[in-house]
């Protein structure tokens, strides 16, 4: 992934990492990036482990890349657990995000070094994240609670201490549907970038708006995660299907809100300028 997310800092534009949580949403997102030849990061964590675990989900991801010519990496996202990291190198994963985000500093320090100790000599990327990424919404899995900006003497530290290669910042941004446009701080970013180097990674992605998007990325983000946009796409056709009385033939009702995905795909593949670059 590391060198996706270098590639995309050099020339400025961003890698989106897409929730991947079954075959169908990965070859949804893997033949829209060939289609538009752009790099992409498949990405899950312990809320999609619910339904295939990091062995199969990585054996899936594997077999299913290897039919598109376009770069793609597979993320562990969110992992609460050394234990998923574990599963996940064991699994393939071409990089781990260990999220103690919301635990003490000197903890999520410790966790961080030794994934990386385990993740570097294989050749995989590490992602952390200080400060915290809270949640904007009740529906999604992902982070926890209120957010803390990161501040700049802690991501320095961090960086520093632990070695991770890509740092997930809170500059404002939150996890699943905005219920009023978030604020990001781009002071607060572009001190961030200055100050680590390393790309930074905005969570948070759903309903943030182009503009500040674009802006984000010429500041520093190189890595942008989109997960609700894509399940609220999925769960409206599936409701759509079903409550018209269409498709209740489960497979074909799943193939057609795999489909709906696609436009969410693509347009993210657009915004965050990643199409063509590969
Ligand atoms: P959204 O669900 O808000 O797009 O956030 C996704 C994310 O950050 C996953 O780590």
């Amino acid at each position: 992934m590391l060198e996706l997310l270098n590639a995309a800092l050099a020339d400025g534009y961003a890698v989106p990492a897409f929730c991947a949580w079954n075959a169908e949403i990965m070859v949804t997102v893997l033949s829209v990036a060939a289609d538009m030849r752009a790099p992409v990061i498949l990405m899950n964590g312990p809320p999609e482990f619910e339904l295939l675990a990091p062995q199969d989900m990585g054996a899936v991801a594997h077999a299913v890349a290897k039919r598109f010519s376009v770069p793609a990496a597979l993320h562990l996202d969110h992992g609460s657990a050394l234990e998923h990291v574990q599963q996940c190198l064991a699994a393939g994963y071409t990089s781990v995000m260990l999220d103690y985000s919301a635990r003490p500093f000197a903890d999520n320090v410790a966790a961080l070094k030794q994934t990386a100790q385990w993740a570097h000599p294989r050749g995989v990327t590490v992602e952390g994240e200080i400060g915290h990424v809270g949640q904007a919404d009740t529906v999604t899995a992902e982070g926890g609670g209120d957010s803390t900006l990161t501040t700049v003497a802690d991501a320095i530290q961090y960086v520093a201490e632990t070695g991770v290669d890509a740092l997930a910042v809170s500059i404002g941004n939150a996890h699943g549907q905005y219920t009023k446009l978030p604020q990001l701080d781009f002071q607060r970013l572009a001190e961030l970038h200055a100050a680590v180097k390393i790309p930074l990674v905005l969570h948070g992605g759903s309903g943030t708006p182009p503009s500040d998007l674009k802006r984000a990325i010429g500041l520093g983000i190189a890595k942008v995660n989109v997960a609700t946009e894509l399940v609220t796409a999925l769960r409206q056709s599936l409701e759509t299907q079903w409550q018209s009385g269409q498709n209740r033939w489960a497979p074909l009702a799943q193939a057609a809100a795999a489909k709906a995905v696609a436009p969410v795909v693509e347009r993210w593949i657009q915004s965050t300028g990643a199409a063509g670059r590969a």
